[in-house]
């Protein structure tokens, strides 16, 4: 089925203007942008969006760092796109990740790895409303 995904360019993406390099990962696995911003969260925000990972010992350091400076965050279209994005971009641990993949081409390490996506359809279309209205999603 087609479904939409939340994705996140992360400060250590921005900060090394890979955001060009990314998104076309992800739009020659055929996922389509249908909703884009550049954003700088604050601590508040990006605490809030990471909530569940609230009692893991990295949830500060992972807060602090995606407020430290701007992230892209976006919306993909495509067939089984909440699965697609996350083969586009690889293990959450760079170490693990498979070629080819964002993470293993761009990402620093598990806590600066360049982007986020959805995990589920729930996470998906939750977190696509905590950064955007139904007016600016345009298949
Ligand atoms: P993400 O998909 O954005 O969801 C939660 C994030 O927590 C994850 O990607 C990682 O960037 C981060 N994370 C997971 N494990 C660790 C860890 N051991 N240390 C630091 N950050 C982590």
């Amino acid at each position: 089925a087609v479904e939409r995904t939340l994705s996140i360019i992360k400060p250590d993406a921005t900060k090394r203007n890979l955001t060009g390099k990314v998104v076309a990962k992800f739009e020659e696995a055929g996922l389509r942008v249908v909703a884009s911003k550049r954003i700088h969260l604050s601590a508040a925000q990006a605490g809030e969006f990471y909530a569940e990972h609230k009692e893991r010992g990295f949830y500060g350091e992972l807060v602090a760092y995606m407020a430290s400076e701007p992230v892209v965050v976006q919306v993909l279209e495509g067939e089984g796109a909440i699965l697609k994005n996350r083969e586009v971009m690889g293990a959450t641990d760079p170490a693990q990740a498979a070629d080819g993949t964002i993470r293993k081409e761009f990402a620093l390490s598990k806590g600066e790895n360049s982007v986020h996506g959805s995990d589920s359809p729930e996470a998906a279309a939750r977190e696509i409303s905590f950064f955007f209205s139904g007016l600016e999603l345009v298949g």
